[in-house]
Formats: C-alpha cells, sequence, structure tokens
C-alpha cells in the first residue's frame, strides 16, 4: 500500500533572506499534507546552500541545522533518465532516493527566481509551481513591470538604474526620479521579496540612504511613486486555465509593509474578503489572472495590488512562492473560497504534475 503513494520531497529553508519564512511555510505544509495519499521525505537547505536529509521545519525552527556529521546532506543527481538524491556521506536514502515530484516551500533567491527551478528541468524532475520562466520573471521587479505594460495592466510610475549608474551618475540619477517621480517614494532591490532593502524616502537625504541600502542588496534598482492606498492581495491557482480566490486586504502594521510588519508578533492583520465594492473585486480577479498569465506562471501566485479610495487599481506585484503557513494569506484566501489547505496541497501537486506532462509532451529535437 504504502508503495503506491505518490513520494513528495519537501525543499526548504535557502539562502535568502526568507529562510525563516520558508521554514514556517513548510511546517505547516510537513502537518498538513495527506499522509494517505503521499509519502513526504524532507531536505532543509541551510543558509550557505547546502542540502539535508530528513531534517524537520519544526525542528529547525527551535534548534537550527544539526551539525555536519549528525546528518546527511544529499545532492540532486542531474540524469534525466533516473533524477534522485544522493547522499554525500554514502549513506543509502530511503528508495535510493527516487521520488515523484519537488515541492520547493522556498521563497527569495535561489528558491522563488527560477535557478531551482532550472536545476530541477536539467534533472526532468516534477515540482510544484511556475518554471524558470515565471519564476524569473516573477522575482525581477523590473522586467515583471515590462510584460505588465506590454498587457496594459496599471501600475504606479517607476523607474529602473544599475548600480554603475548610480555610481557613475548619481546627481543624474536623483534629479531624474525628482523629476519623473518625487516624493515620497519606494526604492527597491529589483530582486528581493518579504520587503527586504526596500525603503520609503521623503526627500532627497532618505533617498540618498534608501539608495545605498538597496544597492547593498541588488545591482538593479526600482524607484516607484508612492499609491496612498489599501493592499489588496488575490490568490490564483492553476496551469492554463488558472482561477482567482476572492481579494483579502492587508493593513500593515507600519507606515508600509516592511519584514517588520510582515512577520512579527504585533503583526498586521489580514481582512477576507476585503471590503470592496462587487465590481472591483471582479476587475481585481480578472486582473491577477492576467498578471498569471503575463509572467507565464503555473501552479500557485498570489497576485498584490494597491486600491484607492477612488477606487483606482494598480498592480504591484506577483508572488510565485507566496508565504504559506496556514495563517497566510495564500491558503487563507482560498480556505475563504472554498478549498481547505491540504486539499490546495492536492491541487499543487497535480498542477506540478499536469505541468510536468505537458512539458513531456514536446520534442525538444527532431531525432
Ligand atoms: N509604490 C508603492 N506605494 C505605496 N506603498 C508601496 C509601494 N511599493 C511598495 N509599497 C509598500 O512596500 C511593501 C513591499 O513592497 P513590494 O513591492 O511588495 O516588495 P516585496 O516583494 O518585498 O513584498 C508593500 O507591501 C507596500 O506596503
Ligand atoms: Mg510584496
Amino acid at each position: 500500500m504504502e508503495d503506491h503513494k505518490l513520494k513528495v520531497v519537501l525543499l526548504f529553508g535557502g539562502r535568502s533572506g526568507e529562510h525563516e519564512v520558508s521554514l514556517n511555510s513548510a511546517q505547516s505544509v510537513f502537518k498538513a499534507i495527506d499522509r494517505t495519499r503521499y509519502n513526504v521525505e524532507t531536505i532543509g537547505i541551510n543558509k550557505q546552500g547546502q542540502w539535508f536529509w530528513g531534517v524537520l521545519p519544526e525542528t529547525l525552527i527551535k534548534e537550527g541545522f544539526p551539525p555536519a556529521d549528525q546528518t546527511h546532506q544529499v545532492t540532486l543527481v542531474i540524469d534525466p533518465t533516473n533524477p534522485h538524491f544522493m547522499a554525500t556521506d554514502g549513506y543509502v536514502l530511503p528508495n535510493n532516493g527516487r521520488f515523484d515530484i519537488v515541492f520547493p516551500v522556498l521563497h527569495g533567491p535561489y528558491g522563488e527566481d527560477g535557478t531551482l527551478q532550472g536545476l530541477l528541468e536539467m534533472a526532468n524532475v516534477p515540482y510544484v509551481g511556475s518554471g524558470v520562466l515565471g519564476s524569473s520573471l516573477g522575482m525581477d521587479k523590473d522586467r515583471m513591470k515590462a510584460v505588465f505594460l506590454e498587457k496594459a495592466l496599471p501600475q504606479a510610475r517607476y523607474l529602473t538604474f544599475l548600480r554603475s549608474d548610480l555610481t557613475s551618475g548619481r546627481e543624474t540619477c536623483l534629479n531624474e526620479i525628482e523629476a519623473k517621480i518625487g516624493y515620497p517614494c519606494f526604492v527597491k532591490p529589483a530582486n528581493l521579496g518579504s520587503s527586504v532593502g526596500i525603503s520609503k524616502a521623503h526627500h532627497r537625504e532618505e533617498l540618498l540612504e534608501a539608495l545605498n541600502v538597496a544597492t547593498i542588496f541588488d545591482r538593479k534598482i526600482v524607484v516607484e511613486e508612492n499609491i496612498n492606498a489599501k493592499e489588496i492581495e488575490v490568490a490564483v491557482l492553476g496551469n492554463d486555465t488558472p482561477k482567482a480566490s476572492i481579494p483579502g486586504e492587508v493593513k500593515p502594521a507600519h507606515e508600509f509593509y516592511t519584514y517588520e510588519a510582515k512577520y512579527s508578533n504585533i503583526g498586521s492583520s489580514l481582512l477576507i474578503p476585503a471590503p470592496l465594492d462587487e465590481s472591483i473585486i471582479v476587475r481585481l480577479k480578472e486582473m491577477a489572472i492576467e498578471a498569471f498569465r503575463a509572467v507565464e506562471a503555473s501552479g500557485l501566485s498570489r497576485v498584490d495590488f494597491f486600491v484607492t479610495t477612488e477606487n483606482e487599481i494598480f498592480l504591484n506585484e506577483i508572488n510565485t512562492l507566496p508565504g504559506f503557513t496556514e495563517i497566510s494569506m495564500y491558503p487563507k484566501l482560498w480556505e475563504a473560497s472554498g478549498i481547505p489547505y491540504s486539499e490546495l496541497i492536492d491541487n499543487l501537486i497535480s498542477l506540478g504534475l499536469e505541468r510536468f506532462q505537458d512539458r513531456q509532451n514536446c520534442k525538444i529535437s527532431r531525432d
């Protein structure tokens, strides 16, 4: 009987600033996944990017990673004819490290940005969530905005700079920001998440500081006009025919939705459903699906908006691997839309397998 269950490998932790968030998301998935349908194996990735077999998210949250000699470091064998994990110390993994699908419960760089997805593609492995293109477009705020623009989706005014532009022509950049964006403005590293490195600048001095902070984290920086509005989020689920959940509202505990406001205990509150007019809800759901399609996401995404008191809608961003704890917005929105947490996991696994099959049906050469 055991053998008929699908073997799922949960991948969590990782090198990004959202390591801890990932552990919490993974703990919720580990707890809720239906054991009558799945055999679950776990791989924790430490902050150095090393992968360890069989560590549990709950233990990692409490105690951190065990010393390397008390666990088994593993690597994915890049063999498209026989993808499997292998322990570097010779330990024989259950089922020889073979599995049916990987469930990356990772956020941010090296998890959500297409790099991991590329590794899994190279090994010919089914996985949950978006592929390389969708993940990387969803991570790079500058390129994401470019494809949203192509689809005429409304967004805040923005400018993009390279770190080298800021070093060689700082004055010109500052003048351009002041002329085209004005204050207050948001300064963001293009490729992070969880508000890491993001500042709101109210004048030139703060702008300089904000740019300094952002360039610590990325070589590409996005500067945006401030939108004074409610923050509304919509969950999307599916592959080629995605569906959207009801919208929820985030009420940040700070001036904006900072890392602390997102994850500290004083926390920010979620309003589900968001108190909005029916016509706005319909439009938000349509736009969430358009945004999902624009970046070619698959499986899941959370699409975040600003909605002003005059009901003007601005698309802020798409997150292709959103926070996934039981109390996170993404699962909460589906729960309120009729899909309980463990059923959502089932859906995501099926969608991952479906996407894999769909790709297997494409020839990659004329042979
Ligand atoms: N243009 C903007 N106007 C107003 N608030 C913004 C703007 N951009 C970002 N914010 C605030 O900063 C938070 C984080 O920015 P976001 O672009 O969502 O980055 P992240 O990918 O790190 O979540 C948002 O949730 C919001 O509170
Ligand atoms: Mg955000």
